[in-house]
This record gives C-alpha cells, sequence and structure tokens, in this order.
C-alpha cells in the first residue's frame, strides 16, 4: 500500500494529467498547450496526488483579479471516492489562504452533478449562472466560497 503525496506538478508530470484530463473530460479536455501554460503562469497552484510513482489526479488554479480560480481538477477514474479529489482541494484552498485570498471561484458544468456534490461538501456554494459557457452550449455553474 502506498502513502499519497500531494506536490506541486512538474514538467514531467504532464502527460500522466494529459491522460488523467482525457478520462475524465473526453472530447472537452484542456490540450497539452494549456496545462503547459498553467504550469509557467501558475506552476505554484498546480498540484498533483502521487502514490508509488504514479500520478492519480491534479488540481490547477489562478489567481484573477482578486479572486481565486480553480480551472480544473480530476482523479483517476479507478481511484475516484476515496478521498484523493478531497487532498487536492484543501491543498490549493490551503495555498490560497497563504496568498491571503478571501474567495475562490470556478465553474462546473450544471450536468456534472458528482463534481457539484464534491463542492458543496467542501463549503462551495452556488454563486451565479454562465449561459451557454460550454462548446455544446451547456450552462456553467458558478460556485464560490469564502475562505
Ligand atoms: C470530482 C472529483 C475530482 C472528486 O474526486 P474524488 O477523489 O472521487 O472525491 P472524494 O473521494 O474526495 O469525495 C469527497 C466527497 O465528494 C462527494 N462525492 C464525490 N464523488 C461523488 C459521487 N460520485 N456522487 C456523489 N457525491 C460524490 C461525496 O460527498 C464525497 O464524500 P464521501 O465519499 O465521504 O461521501 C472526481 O469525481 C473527478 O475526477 N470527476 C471528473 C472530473 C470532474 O468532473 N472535475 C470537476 C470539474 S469542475
Amino acid at each position: 500500500m502506498c502513502i499519497v503525496n500531494i506536490r506541486e506538478a512538474k514538467l514531467r508530470d504532464i502527460g500522466d494529467i494529459l491522460d488523467i484530463e482525457k478520462r475524465s473530460f473526453g472530447l472537452e479536455a484542456f490540450s497539452a498547450k494549456f496545462f503547459f501554460f498553467l504550469l509557467r503562469k501558475c506552476g505554484n497552484l498546480f498540484f498533483v496526488a502521487e502514490a508509488c510513482n504514479r500520478v492519480l489526479g491534479y488540481v490547477v488554479g489562478c489567481i484573477e483579479g482578486e479572486y481565486g480560480h480553480i480551472y480544473s481538477i480530476a482523479v483517476d477514474p479507478a481511484f475516484r471516492r476515496r478521498g484523493l479529489g478531497s487532498k487536492l482541494l484543501e491543498k490549493i484552498l490551503e495555498e490560497y489562504r497563504q496568498m491571503g485570498v478571501k474567495k475562490v471561484i470556478l465553474e462546473v458544468r450544471e450536468s456534472n452533478v458528482t463534481a457539484r456534490r464534491f463542492y458543496e461538501k467542501h463549503g462551495f456554494r452556488f454563486g451565479g449562472r454562465r449561459k451557454g459557457y460550454y462548446s455544446n452550449g451547456e450552462d456553467a455553474i458558478i460556485m464560490e466560497r469564502i475562505i
């Protein structure tokens, strides 16, 4: 049994991150180019969960104006519901706290009930709606939390 370690993402992790991203979001997955950009721009807010030298999940965010934004979080489908997503989310929230950020926001597909439950469990609440935010025309629900 390996211990789960949450650490900053590195260049060499992008392949594993992309693999989890594609298996989690299919055609809507972020591109490698976008992850490289995020690593350069917000590397201090990009974390992976690793066990037995294997990347099992990641979270990435960036400061936007006065808010902390969470861009994406995903866990390898075979390792979900074991607390990894929570560990990753808690890590980025802690990082934002240390940076003095007071409010964290994110967008989630209206139909993504699993993620919405996950965020609610972590104290995020409805903060609005972005009409037709996704490429298939689906609305995004904005969720926010004061930290
Ligand atoms: C959302 C996600 C990151 C959660 O990761 P995870 O490691 O499975 O989450 P955890 O095990 O830490 O779950 C914490 C809590 O979230 C809620 N939750 C998680 N998965 C759930 C599900 N399938 N149904 C209902 N509630 C769920 C539960 O309250 C859970 O606590 P519990 O297990 O004690 O009941 C994961 O499901 C995922 O990768 N989804 C696909 C990518 C995605 O949609 N990302 C969000 C985009 S905005």
